[in-house]
């Protein structure tokens, strides 16, 4: 470091290089909501961009420069329309931005412009897999929506078409919000989408788990299957930088959604972001499809192996799941093996092993790795002996980790 750094410097500099060491190369991470980004992704979002600004009032549909605050920005604005052509290829769709800056506040772009204050949502309940920021006293608190539960049964939280159009009927919703944390298999979305229009409500669709799989073509395909607006999370099964984007066909939708993009739910978006993002969805357009295919097939295998090692995992008769999570089940993990999810968690983060704490597990980035499904049973006996059986096997999960040097789909 550079003479006159300060102790909180030096130290500051070993933490993030222990970070990048530990979580970047003597890991397997299992988190179902993290990825990781590509190398010229990463030179992106340390680059000059990181610290600028630009504003241009710009309508998209239009593709018309109206006016803009800074100057400087002539490469900018070029490179959010890269992002944004790109993010209408990959997702097939007619408009896109990809200024959101988070998958929550990508929602908040959608909700914010589209539901106005005291519209009644539908909305999948947290106990049943929804994400959290719908429940009551989150988002729908905070724009002054009501909102009732759309119900998602069972121990996969799969929402079903009859009870999902019987509820859209008798709610009369403005908007069904269908998202969830916990998510395995598509949602019945033709028939959600057909009640819902019949009903004058709009179809949003919460992709943030599962919008690399449906970059790649490999999960539904929302926007053909009646969905308004899609929006998401660019760090979860898409192997972006940490961010959200949106994109919707109709263009009477958009004109409303694109202007409230700045200065409703946030000002300036972060453009070093949006050119990792763009590099990402370029990145995707040439091997998406393989990329997401890989990360279900390893889920898949990744279940047998561990239901065959008698960890219990839900779905099993469904063949575990259709995206890049697997959920625990937390009762039987109980009675097999007198473990919670969250003692299990902490457990292999000892042995380099990540997986959430609240019984997920996911294979995006240990796909980006390289791991196909012919490494699955090796890596499940290393989560059934580092966890249940509470064996040191970390030396034996860093050996094998360093195998996988460089990232693949990138
Ligand atoms: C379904 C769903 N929507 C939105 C979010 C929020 O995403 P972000 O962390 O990108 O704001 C999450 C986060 O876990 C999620 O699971």
């Amino acid at each position: 470091m550079a003479p006159g750094t300060s102790e909180a410097e030096r130290r500051l500099a070993a933490l993030v290089r222990a970070h990048n060491r530990w979580r970047g190369a003597e890991v397997f991470n299992l988190l179902a909501s993290e990825n990781a980004v590509s190398a010229t992704a990463r030179r992106y979002l340390s680059s000059d961009l990181a610290g600028r600004y630009t504003l241009p009032v710009e309508t998209s549909v239009a593709g018309e420069l109206l006016d803009n605050s800074y100057t400087g920005t002539r490469y900018t604005d070029a490179i959010e329309r890269v992002a944004n052509d790109a993010a209408t290829r990959v997702f097939r769709a007619r408009f896109a931005t990809t200024r959101p800056l988070s998958g929550h506040l990508a929602a908040l772009s959608a909700l914010v412009p589209l539901v106005p204050p005291r519209s009644r949502i539908l909305a999948i309940p947290p106990e049943q897999g929804g994400y959290d920021g719908y429940a009551p006293g989150f988002v729908p608190a905070m724009l002054g929506y009501t909102v009732r539960p759309l119900p998602a049964e069972g121990p996969g939280y799969r929402v079903d078409a009859t009870v999902a159009v019987e509820t859209i009927r008798r709610e009369h919703p403005h908007a069904v919000v269908l998202g969830q944390s916990f998510f395995l298999f598509p949602y019945p979305l033709r028939e959600i989408a057909d009640a819902a229009h019949d009903a004058d409500a709009l179809v949003l669709y919460d992709a943030s788990h599962v919008l690399g799989l449906i970059a790649g073509g490999e999960f539904q395909d929302p926007l053909r299957e009646g969905a308004d607006v899609v929006f998401g999370s660019t760090h979860k099964s898409f192997p972006g930088p940490q961010g959200g984007l949106l994109f919707t066909d109709r263009e009477d939708l958009f004109r409303q959604l694109d202007p409230a993009l700045v200065w409703r739910v946030f000002d300036n978006a972060h453009w070093n972001r949006i050119a990792a993002l763009a590099q990402t969805l370029l990145e995707l357009e040439r091997c998406g499809r393989d990329y997401a295919r890989t990360v279900i097939e390893d889920a898949r295998a990744l279940g047998a192996s561990l239901a065959e090692r008698n960890l219990p995992l839900v779905a099993a008769e469904e063949g575990f799941t259709a995206s890049h999570q697997l959920h625990l089940d937390r009762a039987e993990l109980r009675a097999r093996w007198s473990l919670g999810t969250g003692a299990l968690a902490r457990r292999l983060e000892r042995q380099r092993l990540l997986i959430d704490l609240v019984g997920r597990i996911g294979t995006a980035e240990i796909a980006r790795l390289g791991l196909m499904p012919d490494d699955m049973p090796r890596l499940a006996e290393l989560l059934m002996r580092g966890g249940p059986r509470g064996e040191r096997v970390g030396p034996e999960v860093l050996h094998w980790r360093r195998e996988f040097p460089t990232l693949r789909f990138a």
